[in-house]
């Protein structure tokens, strides 16, 4: 391998990369003059090459630890491909393959040698570790030792250890990454992993490229596909609350015509890992999943992520979330959110037994429901939940647009055949519980025309024939909020349809 001095030349030489993204150049620089390094930055931040590039200009090998099997080899082959001697020492790998990476290792062929934590526990790994020559020790996804995260590995604690034993010879620098931002794990992931003196860089949280919309669906279903129709052919996450409802989500989108994976924990591995391939590489452009999908997972052109149930908390929204636009294009970020997902986060807390935790899992869940409310700017929420000053609109949000969007809601025309369906409906419920016909509330025409025109204010209500005054002030009210309810979720689906059609114009990345 040729040598390089310089890291933009590596960056450049290797990745094709011109420039550094925000933070990057001083963690690298930190780890190069031998200081402890702890960088957090969000999802597709560009955490990677922070440790890949000092890995590159040091001498000897970095040892980097990373929680899945599939994340190790995802990474080992993209390095490889780059002209990067890399490996990874991963359970499953035959005695001589193993053996292989050893020698590589040990005789200075290799500069990255990826692992799971669980390899520190094993006294023949440890042993012949003391042989080799280890300049960094580099924690992917840190926060993983931490029992505040959400993924708390307990073999992660074996980290400190393994870095004190390396310290018999020269102590390598010990550097860790995360995009979990909140205090406790960061002291934690300090104190576990036993950073000295670590340099800490926090880079800012915002995505500037990504759209927050967050929606309130009558009919979760029936939007979703309007969704869907309209980012047809661009790669998409759907993240579903539960293992069941993830799967019967993919049975209705199969059945209607969409290709789509299914991805959750409970699922047989080999068809788990192979639906992930196929989304990976772009096979099969979309994928219905649970929280169990997306650590670490460097698909960069995902367009959009839609949530069909809300999360439980903010932290886990934002990473989820943040799984679109890595390449950092514009890209779409959908929260659906209805009285039925708080009933199943309430489901799930009441299976918590700690009080501790029970009462951080209803702090975490009243900040979800804030968000979800849309009554403030969602990056604003955002980055505030996470520290951060944002000005109070920012313009790329469903609360943002909605108020500097046009008034009325989009232009009226023919009528909308759901927005109809949906007024009937209604008007058959009030029919109902007043105990007369429903067309003495309004005739089929009248509904059309509503359908049509959407009013949305009691004014234009009055000027649509067949309302008159009295029934303006019996029935208005209930036919406007239905009427409002459709708009926003219409004005949403064009804003994020409008932001992805725009998305060959490249923006600079965050
Ligand atoms: N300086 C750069 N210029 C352009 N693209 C970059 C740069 N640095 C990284 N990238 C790209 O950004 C994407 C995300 O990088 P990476 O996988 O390192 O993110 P991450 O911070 O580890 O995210 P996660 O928290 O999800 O693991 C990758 O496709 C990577 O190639
Ligand atoms: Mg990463
Ligand atoms: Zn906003």
């Amino acid at each position: 391998m040729r040598k390089f001095s310089d890291k933009t030349a590596v960056l450049q030489h290797f990745y094709g990369y011109r420039t550094f993204r925000p933070g990057q150049e001083a963690l690298i620089d930190s780890i190069l003059s031998g200081r402890d390094t702890l960088g957090i930055l969000p999802t597709g931040g560009g955490k990677s090459i922070c440790y890949q590039i000092p890995a590159l200009l040091l001498p000897g090998l970095t040892i980097v630890v990373s929680p899945l099997i599939s994340l190790i080899r995802d990474q080992t082959l993209s390095l490889r491909k780059r002209g990067i001697p890399a490996a990874a020492l991963v359970s499953g790998m035959t005695a001589a393959e193993r053996e292989a990476v050893l020698r590589d290792a040990a005789g200075g062929r290799l500069k990255l040698l990826y692992l799971a934590p669980e390899r520190l526990l094993l006294d023949e790994f440890t042993e012949f570790s003391k042989r080799l020559r280890v300049s960094l020790l580099c924690v992917d996804e840190a926060h993983c030792v931490s029992k505040w995260g959400r993924e708390f590995r307990p073999s992660y604690l074996a980290v400190r250890p393994f870095a004190d034993l390396l310290s018999s010879g020269a102590r390598p620098v010990v550097a860790a990454f995360t995009a979990t931002a909140s205090p406790e794990v960061r002291a934690d992931i300090i104190r576990l992993i036993g950073l000295r003196k670590p340099f800490c860089f926090t880079s800012g949280f915002d995505r500037p490229n990504l759209y927050y919309g967050v929606m309130r669906p009558k009919n979760k279903y029936r939007i979703l596909i309007l969704l869907l129709k309209s980012f047809r052919g661009k790669c998409g996450i759907i993240y579903c609350r539960t293992r069941a409802a993830a799967e019967d989500l993919t049975g209705l989108l199969t059945a209607d015509g969409f290709r789509a994976v299914c991805y959750h924990a409970g699922m047989d591995p080999a068809r788990r890992e192979s639906g992930m391939d196929a989304f990976i590489s772009g096979k099969t452009r979309l994928i219905v999943a649970t929280c169990a999908f997306g650590m670490g997972i460097d698909k960069p052109d995902v367009r959009f992520v839609i949530h069909y149930n809300m999360p439980g908390d903010v932290e886990s929204y934002y990473q989820e979330a943040g799984r679109a636009g890595r390449d950092g294009l514009p890209s779409v970020c959908i929260l659906f959110a209805d009285h039925r997902d708080v009933v199943i986060s309430r489901f799930f807390l009441s299976r918590i037994k700690s009080p501790e935790l029970l009462r951080e899992g209803y702090g975490n869940l009243t900040a979800m429901r804030k968000l979800a409310s849309g009554k403030q700017c969602v990056r604003r929420f955002l980055l505030g939940y996470f520290g951060e000053e944002a000005p109070e609109s920012c313009g790329n949000c469903s609360v943002c647009g909605a108020k500097t969007g046009p008034e009325e809601g989009p232009p009226a025309g023919v009528p909308d055949p759901d927005l109809r369906s949906d007024l009937r409906a209604l008007r058959l419920r009030l029919a109902r519980e007043r105990g007369i016909l429903p067309y003495r509330i309004f005739s089929d025409r009248t509904i059309g025309d509503l359908a049509a025109r959407r009013p949305v204010r009691f004014r234009e209500l009055l000027g649509i024939e067949g309302v008159n005054v009295l029934s303006c002030i019996k029935y208005g009210a209930d036919f406007l909020q239905e009427i409002r309810a459709w708009n926003d979720c219409h004005l949403i689906l064009e804003a994020a349809a409008s932001r992805i059609s725009r998305e060959s114009r490249p923006r600079p990345p965050a």
